[in-house]
């Protein structure tokens, strides 16, 4: 696939724009906390390494921006100098396609779900998905429902291990681009 620049997309509330070095202080002021981190695979380090936002920013964020992945800081309209959370698309299945976090201050406001719809639209217009997969924690309800609101049908539950051990399972959901425009291209 051709280098597929990432665009920015504006909102109702929201800018998402291509993560850069300059958003490093808070990328790592929000998502270095339990909360968050604990619902992701253990994969992603806990104990979070002090350096770790600026090495994952570095060498994987910006080398891959445009070239099989897509990750776009979240920014409300009238704060652009601070990244509040975070939400990226890739091409080669995990067997999911796409994370988000947000910083705790701003949850439950549907900035995620307003987030998720430029994005997911970007995903079947211009990156010619035909269907797109997500995966959540069994028991992480907040991103179940953004993925139920969105049309997403769940695939298949499997063991898995995620920071917080209380979650041992992981759910892999599937979006087709008609389901998408029938229920999820709206906040
Ligand atoms: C998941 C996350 C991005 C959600 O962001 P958000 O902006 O708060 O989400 P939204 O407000 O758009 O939507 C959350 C939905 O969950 C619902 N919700 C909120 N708290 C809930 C709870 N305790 N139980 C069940 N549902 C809940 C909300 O009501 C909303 O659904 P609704 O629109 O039907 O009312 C945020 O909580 C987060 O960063 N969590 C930690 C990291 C994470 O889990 N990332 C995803 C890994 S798969």
């Amino acid at each position: 696939m051709k280098n597929i620049p990432v665009p920015t997309f504006t909102t109702e509330r929201l800018i998402l724009k291509a993560v850069t070095e300059a958003d490093i202080p808070a990328y790592t002021k929000y998502f270095v906390d339990y909360e968050i981190i604990g619902n992701l695979v253990s994969s992603v380090p806990w104990p979070y390494p002090e350096n770790g936002v600026e090495e994952y920013v570095k060498t994987v964020i910006i080398p891959k921006q445009g070239n099989g992945r897509w990750t776009w800081g979240i920014f409300l309209k009238d704060n652009l100098n601070e990244l509040i959370g975070m939400i990226e698309m890739w091409v080669e299945g995990k067997p999911e396609h796409r994370g988000f976090w947000l910083g705790r201050p701003f949850w439950g406001q549907g900035i995620m779900t307003e987030a998720t719809i430029p994005v997911t639209d970007f995903a079947f217009d211009e990156l010619n998905f035909k269907t797109i997969r997500f995966n959540n924690a069994l028991g992480n309800e907040r991103s179940r429902r953004i993925k139920e609101k969105a049309g997403a049908k769940l695939l298949y539950i499997e063991p898995e291990e995620f920071n917080n051990p209380q979650f041992t399972e992981v759910e892999v959901w599937e979006l087709t681009a008609a389901n998408w425009h029938k229920f999820g291209n709206k906040a």
